[in-house]
């Protein structure tokens, strides 16, 4: 199966087997909204906790946050959104389609590295072992070429970019002569700025024209933990470095809403601001970078994550670089680490007339803390969940319509139900055994009791939902006090005394974490 077979495939499965619904569905969806079904639900909370977890629970000098949605207008002035948080966007006049102007000319400089790399790769097959990949990048004709016309147009969008050009980002498209993806239409429109903030009027000024009515839904969590700052410091006695933590949801109104859940106007972060001393703010950024690839690696193969620098800074990094995941439309962002310097923290307490300084007792002296945040997307997780864990695959020594099955490979750790509880047939001297293993079991873990269907049906919905464990209660099970415990992945199945199965459970679940 293609990779646009296999993205259909995800999400038709996500919306059968529960995980993830269109939002407002009856009245035709409401674009980029996304509503999470009862399996979603335990995903996503087992994706929060686990990360929560690993960044709150593991370590002393991080603690949590859970601020309002609503903040402050003038916390978004101060942050630079009000005036920066713009995405260029360019219509097709032909196709009617509108995309963004920098990420067409970003993919087209992805495709610029990937003719260079399959030069690359096509040589190393050529010279085998005696290739030297550093020669061949410097001299051969055709890659210099290609790197040549990446860097005059990457130099070409950074200024642009940095300097709101848009007129010069319409000219480096037609310049590279960059086409509609879907229709291959070159007539497009000038550049124009559409800031991504959802705004709404607040309270008893409601109605009112004012610019002083308006609220903004946020965009980010981050701003919620930079205003709050000195609150948790002094209330949790934290000694810089430390970090703030919050997982929350965060709103845009992106120009392009493609992609299921990988772009969407409603959103989760799970972000994490570490406050350090001024100057050690690289090590750090090199410290969080390193770990949160290696968090990531706990749940992925390393082949489908890379680092990928940022060609062009937002505006308050002075370093920042995405974790990209391998998605079924190729790598993209998953998680942002940015290097975000003091510019927060000094704009609000420029705006704001209050002191946002910590005192370093060390270096017995007050100064604004430098920020490294870690920011991933809830979502995002999910769908890289989702997309690599779906697999069809041949089922040893089975035939018809049995020879293939479904299967969610998600880890058991994560899996939104971690064990069925399945009597062999919905008779009563089975399902009264079966139905009091699951009243012990739920106490264990997240666990489904399922009677009806045949038990093969029923192992196939499981494996279709991902459940790690299936749990039968057989007529011998009346006599030896055993079920068969079935292995999702490896379809091996061995016996177990109910009396340890708890034990057995929570030992299996541990142990794929
Ligand atoms: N506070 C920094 C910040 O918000 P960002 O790179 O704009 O940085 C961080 O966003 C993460 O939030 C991204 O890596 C992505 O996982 C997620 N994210 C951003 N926009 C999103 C959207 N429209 N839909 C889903 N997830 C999104």
């Amino acid at each position: 199966m293609n990779a646009t077979d296999h993205f259909k495939k995800v999400i038709s499965h996500c919306k059968e087997y529960g995980y993830i619904f269109p939002s407002s569905e009856i009245y035709d969806g409401l674009s980029a909204v996304y509503d999470y079904g009862s399996y979603g639900v335990e995903l996503k909370n087992n994706l929060k906790t686990y990360w929560w977890r690993a960044m709150v629970q593991m370590h002393e000098n991080i603690v949590g946050l859970d601020s309002a949605i609503f903040m402050h207008p003038k916390i978004w002035k101060a942050s630079g959104h009000v005036d920066a948080f713009n995405d260029p966007l360019i219509d097709n006049k032909d196709s009617k389609k509108r995309y963004r102007a920098d990420v067409l000319i970003e993919e087209y400089l992805n495709k610029l590295d990937d003719k260079i790399n399959k030069e690359v790769e096509k040589a190393a097959k050529r010279f085998g072992e005696s290739f030297d990949v550093n020669m061949f990048r410097s001299t051969n004709p055709r890659v210099a070429e290609y790197a040549e016309k990446r860097r005059s147009v990457a130099d070409r969008y950074v200024r642009a970019a940095e300097t709101d050009n848009l007129a010069e980002l319409k000219s480096i498209i037609e310049d590279c002569e960059i086409a509609d993806p879907e229709t291959g239409s070159r007539n497009w429109t000038d550049v124009r700025q559409f800031n991504l903030m959802f705004a709404t009027q607040f309270g008893a000024l409601a109605g009112s024209e004012t610019e002083d009515a308006k609220v903004y839904l946020r965009p980010e969590t981050a701003q919620g933990i930079f205003v709050n700052f000195l609150n948790v410091q002094k209330s949790t006695r934290q000694k810089i470095p430390f970090g703030i933590a919050q997982i929350g949801k965060a709103f845009r109104n992106e120009i392009i809403a493609r992609q299921f859940i990988f772009r969407m106007r409603e959103f989760e972060q799970m972000e994490m601001q570490f406050f350090v001393r001024p100057g050690s703010e690289m090590e750090w950024y090199k410290h969080w970078k390193e770990t949160r690839m290696a968090w990531h690696r706990s749940i992925f193969p390393a082949a489908r994550l890379r680092f990928h620098d940022h060609e062009k800074l937002a505006h308050y990094a002075n370093a920042a670089l995405d974790i990209e995941f391998d998605f079924p439309f190729g790598f993209k962002e998953l998680e942002g680490i940015h290097s975000r310097t003091d510019f927060d923290l000094g704009n609000h307490q420029q705006l704001s007339g209050k002191k946002m300084q910590y005192f370093d007792p060390e270096l017995n002296e007050s100064y604004v803390p430098y920020v490294v945040e870690t920011s991933v997307g809830v979502d995002r997780l999910f769908l890289a969940v989702v997309s690599s864990c779906l697999v069809d695959e041949k089922v040893p020594d089975a035939k018809g319509e049995d020879a293939t099955r479904t299967v969610m490979k998600i880890p058991a750790f994560l899996a939104p139900i971690k064990a069925a509880i399945l009597p062999l047939v919905n008779k009563e001297e089975l399902t009264v055994e079966a139905r009091a293993i699951f009243d012990r079991l739920k106490m264990v873990a997240q666990c489904q009791y399922d009677a009806k269907d045949a038990i093969g049906r029923r192992y196939r919905r499981q494996d279709a939902i991902g459940t790690p464990y299936c749990i039968t209660v057989d007529f011998e099970t009346l006599e030896d006090r055993c079920v068969t415990v079935r292995n999702r992945d490896t379809l091996q199945q061995e016996r177990v005394a109910i009396d340890t199965l708890p034990a057995h459970l929570a030992a299996l679940l541990a142990a794929s974490c």
